[in-house]
């Protein structure tokens, strides 16, 4: 998740109901408005005509310089100022906004003597959704939630409880019209034996009505009374219910959305401090890239991704995969999950590639992640290219920092707040963490995300390597062009392939749970 960490929350849902909403002025147009129209178009074609020729000159112009000083560093030969505020500005979102108020038929909820309670799984994105989606779920099934217990066991074995990470208050007031939620179970059913139910991921409204049965089915039989009473309260092994493409009603769709968006904020510790760095790195250069460098030993042995390594940290990483038991897959073909882009972009890739897109080599870039595998040596690849690259640690004191170590979930929050509030947002695999601030940031107003295209790359850095291109121009054209709608832009979700029937297409739509995060393995 935040942090390193990938990741992990499924991240699912957010794309869809951010853009339920489209404005669309309808003032009928007069005769006057004709002409107007008519002389801005002439203009645009104007502009376009112009700007096509100046484009055309510049990159002679711009060929001839390359030609001339092929011997120079690589620095130099880019240009280093490119029309900056397109790298900088939000993408186009044809006016499409959130909104997540209820809509005219949702009604009050009925408060009940029905408990969920639930241990919540997997790093802090992951967690996070879960918990949005048990509120659609306690929704749904009308019942009370009980703050969900946090996973303690997931890879960064973090202790903190909900309340260390999140604003308990603020989501329970924040829900109070959605879901009724309490801290604690009321002291008579501590001991009261509970349902205790795996609920099926992907699965509709129906199921959830159906586990209602639950509360009726299961006895809890007391040896003391030698009494049986229906249960009062399920226990949720995990918080896994991956709602995201599952048909439900609108009204719950857009509850998980103010669950995850609106409720569900860190602590006033967290989101302060969070701020604080904000601010440090700005007042560095204004703008800055944050940047989901997943260059982990974890995600490395896990994804089997050993290209560029040495033989010595081929063996390393492969041995961690060995003996790590809840990795199933042992036996990985590193070239070839490269050239299926299953790989994260190493620092010197990512180097090329955010140089390839026209940042300026005096670009900030902030780096949220945890260690970097092969720390100085591997990192100086991408510092070559951008020197300013920073780490928590260099805007941070080690005494600020001190609390937050060993709570990996709290330093993921701060690097969420880091990337949520940048100016972009890139991450380098396509994990929980990437997916869940793709989401968010589309949400806040589709700032601009650049997701790499870790395939096509791959493609243009093989060329790059058998000499077959060059970096330059072509390069960036190319590079530009792949990633001209991977910018965070509104967009149609894909469904599920044809010929995928019933429930198995909300597993099979896009979002879906990502197999390839370590942290999403419950042990
Ligand atoms: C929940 O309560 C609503 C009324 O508020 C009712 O229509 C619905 O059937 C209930 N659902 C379940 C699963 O009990
Ligand atoms: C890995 O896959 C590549 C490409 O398919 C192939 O050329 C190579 O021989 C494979 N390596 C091993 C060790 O199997």
């Amino acid at each position: 998740m935040g942090t390193n960490r990938g990741g992990s929350s499924s991240s699912s849902s957010f794309g869809r109901p951010s853009f339920c909403c489209k404005m669309f002025p309808a003032k009928p147009s007069s005769p006057s408005s004709f002409t107007i129209i008519r002389l801005f178009v002439l203009l645009i074609l104007f502009i376009f005509i112009f700007n096509f020729y100046s484009r055309a000159i510049l990159e002679d112009e711009e060929n001839l310089n390359l030609r001339l000083s092929s011997q120079d560093s690589v620095a130099q030969q880019l240009p280093q100022q490119l029309p900056s505020e397109k790298l900088w500005e939000a993408p186009f979102s044809a006016g499409l906004h959130s909104c997540v108020n209820p809509t005219s038929r949702y009604q009050a909820f009925q408060e009940g003597d029905h408990y969920i309670t639930v241990r919540s799984n997997g790093g802090l994105n992951q967690m996070r959704t879960g918990i949005a989606d048990m509120i659609a779920v306690s929704r749904m099934m009308n019942a009370t939630l009980v703050i969900p217990e946090l996973d303690r066991r997931s890879f960064w074995q973090d202790k903190s409880i909900f309340s260390d990470i999140f604003d308990e208050d603020h989501f329970i007031d924040s829900l109070k019209h959605d879901v009724r939620i309490i801290k604690k179970l009321p002291p008579e059913l501590l001991s009261v034996p509970r349902a205790r139910k795996h609920f099926t991921s992907w699965a509709g409204l129906g199921y959830y009505e159906e586990m209602t049965k639950l509360w009726a089915d299961y006895q809890a039989c007391s040896f003391r009374t030698l009494l049986c009473l229906p249960s009062t309260v399920i226990h949720v092994a995990k918080s896994d219910s991956r709602l995201a493409n599952n048909d439900l009603p609108l009204d719950i769709q857009r509850l998980r959305c103010r669950a995850l968006y609106h409720a569900l904020i860190f602590s006033p510790s967290i989101e302060t401090f969070g701020k604080k760095l904000v601010e440090r790195l700005r007042s560095h250069g204004g703008r800055y890239i944050s940047l989901h460098l997943r260059y982990e030993k974890d995600m490395l042995a896990f994804s089997g991704c050993t290209y560029g390594l040495s033989s010595a940290e081929s063996e390393e990483l492969r041995l961690l995969r060995e003996n790590t038991n809840h990795w199933k897959v042992k036996k990985i073909n590193s070239t070839e999950q490269r050239i299926s882009g299953l790989c994260p972009l190493t620092p010197k890739e990512v180097g090329i590639f955010i140089q390839a897109l026209g940042y300026p080599q005096s670009t900030v870039v902030y780096i949220a992640a945890g260690e970097i595998y092969g720390g100085k040596a591997h990192l100086s690849e991408l510092t070559s290219r951008f020197p300013n690259v920073v780490f928590k640690e260099m805007i941070a004191t080690e005494e600020e920092l001190e609390i937050y170590s060993n709570h990996a979930s709290q330093t993921a929050a701060l690097d969420y707040i880091i990337s949520l509030e940048s100016d972009v947002f890139m991450p380098t695999h396509s994990g929980n963490m990437a997916r869940a601030l793709e989401g968010h940031r589309r949400f806040l107003g589709h700032r601009k995300t650049v997701s790499p295209d870790r395939k096509g790359l791959v493609d243009i850095f093989d060329k790059l390597e058998s000499g077959q291109l060059k970096e330059g121009l072509t390069l960036q054209q190319l590079v530009k062009h792949l990633h001209e709608k991977r910018q965070g832009a509104p967009r149609k979700r894909e469904g599920a392939p044809d010929g995928i029937k019933g429930r198995a297409r909300y597993k099979a739509e896009e979002s879906r749970v990502h197999k390839d995060l370590p942290i999403t393995v419950i042990m």
